[in-house]
């Protein structure tokens, strides 16, 4: 089977590649290469011994994801991961999120209809979430006003998705994706952040590898057990095992309803302290950090309920919080060889 990997040379992407050629998946990647590289095919090909099929272009134009459509009409499932993910930027810049995120994804949707592509799993996110009034987050959790544009993309796609499977023969899996943190154990590929990293795993590495001076931990006096917020860390190459046991549901006519909406974490929260003491214990590093005032935006804590994923896509995250925080250092270690 032949599957179409939207963004399949960025973080996520990457690593579901190499799953899916692991189960004997052909391949294609689509990716502007707006925020990863073409080296990562080549990366991808060290660990799985097979380069995907490429093509380079913007799926924001729909001329061309047209054409591309029509040439590959053999393609069995699409798993959509192409988007623009900076919270703090999709505030600053809206309409470029709006605009990349909403119109890649209606012209993939397009594509699929007029050639008869039926089955998609869509990169969603527990920012949908907001703050949850009841923890853990199940699936059937009220969704929140967005809080950023980025949010919003995630929620009003979801709907975009549903709305369209009522008339069209589409069917979807959601997954909503907790914090993936972590790197193939080869550390062949991993995370590849642009510039100062927002996100807390980047931040942590690039502070022990001496590229930052120290991290900043945003907030010690929220109500959890240390004071530092607290959220579902998942090992990405556990999130990347799900996606094909989503395709194999999909294309295997296993699923319950033509969309199903499926949380992908732990079902642990961590705080931040945590994730520090462990990268400290695994490492062997004593990072440099300072306590400075709240995040402003930042939710004081979140994790997922993983018993309906579990149950019903049998899927369980197997790395523990060690696992991710030394894969995301052995990944950071690379990089610096590398430069
Ligand atoms: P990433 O930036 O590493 O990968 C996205 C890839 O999509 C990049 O390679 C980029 O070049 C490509 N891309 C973006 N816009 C494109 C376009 N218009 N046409 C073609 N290619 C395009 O991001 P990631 O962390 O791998 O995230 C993948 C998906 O998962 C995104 O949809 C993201 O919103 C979602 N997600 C990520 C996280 C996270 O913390 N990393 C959490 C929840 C959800
Ligand atoms: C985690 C914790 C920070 C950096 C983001 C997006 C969300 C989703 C996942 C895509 C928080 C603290 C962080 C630092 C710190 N992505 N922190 N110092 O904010 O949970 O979620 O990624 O869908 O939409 O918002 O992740 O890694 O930025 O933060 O103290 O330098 O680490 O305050 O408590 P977040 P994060």
């Amino acid at each position: 089977m032949k599957i179409l990997v939207t963004g399949g040379t960025g973080y996520i992407g990457s690593h579901t590649v190499v799953e899916l050629q692991a189960k004997g998946y052909e391949v294609i990647i689509v990716d502007n290469l707006s925020n990863s590289t073409i080296e990562v095919l080549d990366n991808i090909a060290k660990i799985s011994g097979k380069k995907p099929l490429f093509e380079k272009f913007d799926l924001i134009d729909p001329e061309r994801t047209a054409v591309f459509f029509k040439l590959h009409n053999d393609i069995s499932a699409v798993i959509h991961f192409a988007a623009f993910k900076a919270v703090g930027e999709s505030v600053e810049l809206p309409l470029m999120y709006y605009r990349n995120n909403l119109l890649s994804l209606i012209n993939i949707l397009q594509g699929m209809i007029d050639n008869g592509i039926r089955d998609i799993v869509f990169s969603s996110s527990c920012t949908v979430y907001g703050q949850p009034e009841t923890l853990p987050a199940r699936e059937d959790t009220p969704i929140q006003k967005a809080a950023s544009p980025y949010g919003n993309t995630k929620q009003i796609s979801e709907e975009i998705i549903t709305d369209t499977s009522i008339n069209a023969d589409i069917h979807a899996i959601l997954l909503r994706y907790f914090n993936p943190i972590g790197a193939h154990e080869s550390a062949v590929i991993g995370e590849l952040p642009l510039g100062v990293p927002n996100c807390l795993m980047p931040y942590i590495t690039q502070t022990a590898i001496g590229k930052r001076p120290f991290l900043r931990v945003w907030g010690n006096d929220y109500d959890t057990p240390d004071g530092t917020a607290i959220r579902d860390y998942i090992h990405v190459v556990d999130l990347a095992k799900a996606h094909v046991i989503a395709v194999e549901r999909l294309t295997g006519d296993k699923g319950k309803k033509q969309v199903e909406i499926f949380n992908l974490g732990t079902g642990n929260g961590f705080s931040v302290m945590e994730v520090i003491n462990s990268f400290e214990k695994t490492s062997g590093v004593k990072l440099n950090y300072e306590i400075k005032e709240r995040r402003p935006g930042d939710i004081v804590k979140v994790w997922a309920d993983t018993e309906y994923a579990n149950a019903e896509l049998g899927w369980k995250s197997e790395k523990t919080l060690d696992e991710m925080t030394s894969s995301a250092w052995k990944w950071e270690q690379s990089l610096a060889k590398k430069r």
